[in-house]
């Protein structure tokens, strides 16, 4: 395992439609993003990944762009995004841009192109075809966003495919000229100075070329066909090409999101001796709680799955790729709503899980807002929402039979929407968001959880971060460290070690990891070797931690806490609801 910026720094997320609006039109900009990056450099970040800021008719966020080359003009213009950049590296930071290249809007000129015949020279940038026989969809592949994954086009008589929107259609990699053209404009990106990509969907490029029907699930529902085009037969291919054209020639850091890849075939794509990409975004973790891949679907989670999930991807890329550690982006609930409790223990469960993805081994995320404990929402109806996944998703479940309510309450817990409130600087009209109207409500707690009550309490989630953040980069067996899980099957305490880094690699021999398992056996008994020990209660009840025998030290210090302490050593401790230690035993 190699020493690295990305791995070692902490990113954070700006969704810049929510993030401060400096011009009062009621929508983020890169401006805003300007004026804050004291803050941001106050908590203790050093890299910026920015959602899209490129030209877009917005159906989808700016995940539907129209010009790779230009600012969407709500977020400003090439010159705010160069000062923001060059204000960035002043403050020794780097910035990460969205890279969406699955897909591009329909109203990109090589879709308007592309659709205008079908023997235009763009025509095979996307992927085109005639229906069946009967004049039905080519397949019977539903879109992530509801409906079928096919769109009718009249003037030249063929379908073509997207697997979000119909305003997204998706790009044909298999057209040589396209890459080309991708390569270029990230090229001239990465010539502009950023410092690296966070690919979206990037594992759905290649689709299997036969595009076949897919299994039905259930009454009614079209088949999702993921099967066909997530990790696609030519993925691998494609990603080495993107590297060795592009990426190989900056010192850079990727993040590729992934849905749908476990340990295995994650490490195909970061394994260190692959040339892919530095990191993915999993989604083993998030989808804990959806049935069959839906996240309209909610199922109850156990600790024990949760930290099942953890531990594998700890356990599976140790010495081999990198993890990326994240609990909320901008399309997930908020955590502290989902994995914790945003009622009486607000402050406190959103500290123990901060706590958790800072001391895991891989590279933490925070999402903005997340650092001051914001929360999900309840609006009171939907009219309020914006997201276009919400919206369909609405106007499906009430053509079904269900009641605005019943639907209203799936939609609290799991709309996109919930993270895309705009962030709560302070407690006045609009909470410093805007001065305008706010292109999306503002959650009515603004009052209570802002930045400027964060900044000025010592005790806040904010100062909480921070030394997390600080923690981290003392320590670099935080970063780089093994990670032992202990008490595997215990429903209320996440509790493991992280010790000196043991050598293993993807050509470790079961023998040769045996003797490491007994190297770190003896690393647990050996006092004299620092450890740090990480003990959470995920609970709304007290839990009671008793660490395993074989782990011996002779001093302990407490190195951070989210409740006044008390004196107590590490052997027996009586944790509160939601309480997170950090201890060095040596
Ligand atoms: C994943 C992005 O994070 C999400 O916001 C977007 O809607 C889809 N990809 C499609 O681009």
């Amino acid at each position: 395992m190699y020493r690295a910026w990305w791995k070692e720094g902490v990113v954070y997320q700006v969704y810049p439609r929510s993030f401060l609006d400096s011009n009062g039109d009621g929508v983020g900009d890169l401006q805003g993003i300007t004026a804050k990056l004291d803050y941001l450099q106050g908590l203790g970040v050093n890299i910026l990944w920015l959602c899209p800021v490129y030209r877009s008719p917005n159906y989808d966020n700016g995940y539907d762009i129209s010009d790779y080359y230009s600012i969407m003009d709500e977020f400003g213009t090439m010159a705010d995004w160069e000062e923001l950049l060059s204000e960035v590296h002043q403050r020794g930071m780097k910035l990460i841009m969205d890279l969406v290249v699955n897909h591009t809007s329909d109203e990109h000129s090589w879709f308007v192109e592309s659709r205008a015949a079908r023997n235009s020279p763009y025509r095979d940038y996307y992927i085109w075809r005639p229906g069946k026989e009967d004049g039905s969809e080519p397949n019977n592949w539903a879109s992530e966003f509801g409906g079928s994954a096919w769109e009718y086009d009249e003037k030249t008589g063929e379908y073509y495919l997207h697997l979000f929107s119909k305003k997204q259609p998706d790009l044909n990699w298999e057209n040589k000229r396209l890459r080309r053209e991708i390569y270029t404009m990230m090229t001239w990106w990465l010539d502009k100075g950023i410092d690296g990509f966070r690919m979206d969907v990037i594992n759905l490029i290649s689709k299997e070329p036969t595009l076949p029907d897919a299994r039905r699930r259930g009454k009614g529902s079209l088949p999702w066909g993921r099967e066909f085009y997530r990790n696609g037969p030519r993925l691998q291919y494609f990603l080495r090409e993107m590297h060795a054209k592009v990426l190989s020639k900056y010192d850079i850091m990727t993040v590729g999101e992934t849905p749908g890849v476990d340990p295995e075939k994650a490490n195909l794509l970061v394994a260190e001796d692959r040339h892919e990409l530095s990191m993915v975004f999993q989604f083993e973790l998030l989808e804990l709680d959806y049935q069959d891949g839906d996240k309209w679907k909610i199922i109850p989670w156990k600790l024990s799955d949760f930290k099942k999930i953890v531990n594998v991807w700890q356990e599976r890329l140790e010495g081999t790729g990198w993890n990326s550690l994240f609990l909320n982006n901008h399309d997930q609930p908020r955590a502290v709503s989902r994995f914790g409790d945003d009622g009486t223990y607000r402050v406190q469960s959103a500290k123990m899980l901060a706590t958790l993805v800072h001391t895991l081994q891989g590279t933490p995320y925070i999402y903005q807002g997340e650092e001051i404990g914001m929360t999900n929402v309840r609006f009171p109806d939907i009219s309020y929402y914006r997201d276009i996944d919400t919206l369909n998703f609405y106007e499906e479940a009430i053509r079904s039979g269900l009641s605005p309510q019943e639907v209203l309450e799936t939609i609290y817990a799991r709309s996109r929407d919930n993270a895309r409130t705009p962030m709560q600087w302070d407690d006045t009209e609009s909470a410093g968001f805007t001065t305008g109207v706010p292109w999306l409500a503002i959650n009515p707690n603004y009052q209570a959880i802002h930045v400027k009550e964060n900044l000025a309490n010592p005790e806040s989630v904010f100062h909480y971060y921070q030394r997390l953040i600080q923690l981290r980069k003392e320590r670099l067996v935080l970063v780089y460290g093994d990670y032992h899980l202990l008490l595997p099957q215990d429903e209320q305490l996440f509790a493991y070690l992280r010790t000196p880094n043991i050598k293993t690699g993807p050509g470790f021999s079961e023998k040769q990891l045996s003797e490491v398992r007994r190297a770190e056996d003896e690393l647990f008994q050996d006092a004299d070797q620092e450890k740090i020990l990480v003990v959470l209660n995920f609970s709304k009840q007290p839990a009671v931690f008793v660490l395993p025998e074989k782990v011996k030290f002779q001093t302990d210090q407490l190195l951070l806490s989210n409740y006044p302490t008390r004196p107590e050593t590490p052997t027996r401790l009586e944790l509160r609801p939601f309480e997170a230690r950090v201890y060095a035993l040596k």
